[in-house]
């Protein structure tokens, strides 16, 4: 597997009272980048932060890449507002924006990278004509609105499909994965043709979570020596 693999600890179980120090730790033992999950008790049931504490860890000097994943209903407004609080990449799930292929355009025209989010039971239909608009599909191998649920393993199917799609064309789409990923799940998704890994609760939830981290790069060398081992 040439593609190096990214890892993204999502704040989400993270201590919200330490956030600043979540990062650090993560960062310095080589986290990718940051995942900011975005839940408004609409879109999903659940309710986390919006572009308010992106600011403030900004203007406390922070300098990680954040991987906003929006799961909110409607989109737009505060898809302007994360891009100016310091976002790298806005993800947005189809069903909560009416003009797709709008809110892409203006993610990108606000310097951000633009991504689109699949739910488990969502097919890649959506993306067809819209390839060159991307620069990442979240793929949910979890509902979303919660950390700490178990993989879904049906998803596998979809994340391969999705990997030829994306090498059939010349845009470098990053395919990642997000939910109940850890130092088992990752290896599948991997093998499967994941890029990056989003890990909540594996990560932030462990004694360690330098340790699980290490632990999560670990288990996706093997599975990448495993797929060269078989000619992959
Ligand atoms: C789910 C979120 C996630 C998730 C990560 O709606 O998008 O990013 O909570 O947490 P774990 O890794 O615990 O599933
Ligand atoms: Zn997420």
């Amino acid at each position: 597997m040439s593609r190096p693999a990214l890892l993204a600890p999502s704040l989400i179980s993270a201590d919200f009272s330490r956030l600043g120090a979540a990062i650090d730790t993560v960062l310095a033992a080589g986290a990718d980048m940051i995942h900011y999950d975005v839940m408004d008790h609409h879109y999903v049931p659940n309710l986390t932060v919006g572009p308010l504490v992106l600011a403030s860890l900004r203007r406390a000097g922070c300098t990680a890449e954040f991987d906003v994943h929006l799961m909110v209903e409607p989109v737009d407004e505060l898809v302007e507002e994360f891009a100016h609080a310091g976002a790298r990449t806005l993800i947005v799930h189809p069903a909560a924006t009416r003009h797709l292929d709008r809110t892409l355009a203006r993610i990108r025209a606000l310097g951000c990278r633009a991504g689109v989010a699949l739910n488990p039971a969502d097919g890649l239909e959506v993306l067809r004509y819209e390839r060159s608009a991307l620069d990442v599909v979240l793929v949910m191998t979890v509902n979303p609105g919660f950390s700490g649920q178990k993989f879904l393993p049906h998803v596998l199917p979809k994340i391969r499909e999705l990997r030829r799609w994306i090498d059939e064309g010349s845009t470098p789409i990053r395919l990642e994965v997000d939910g109940g990923i850890d130092a088992a799940t990752i290896v599948e998704a991997r093998r499967a043709g994941a890029e990056a890994f989003v890990a909540g609760s594996s990560v932030f939830g462990a004694a360690d979570p330098a340790a699980a981290l290490a632990a999560l790069r670990r288990a996706v060398a093997r599975a990448d020596e495993e797929t060269l081992a078989a000619g992959g």
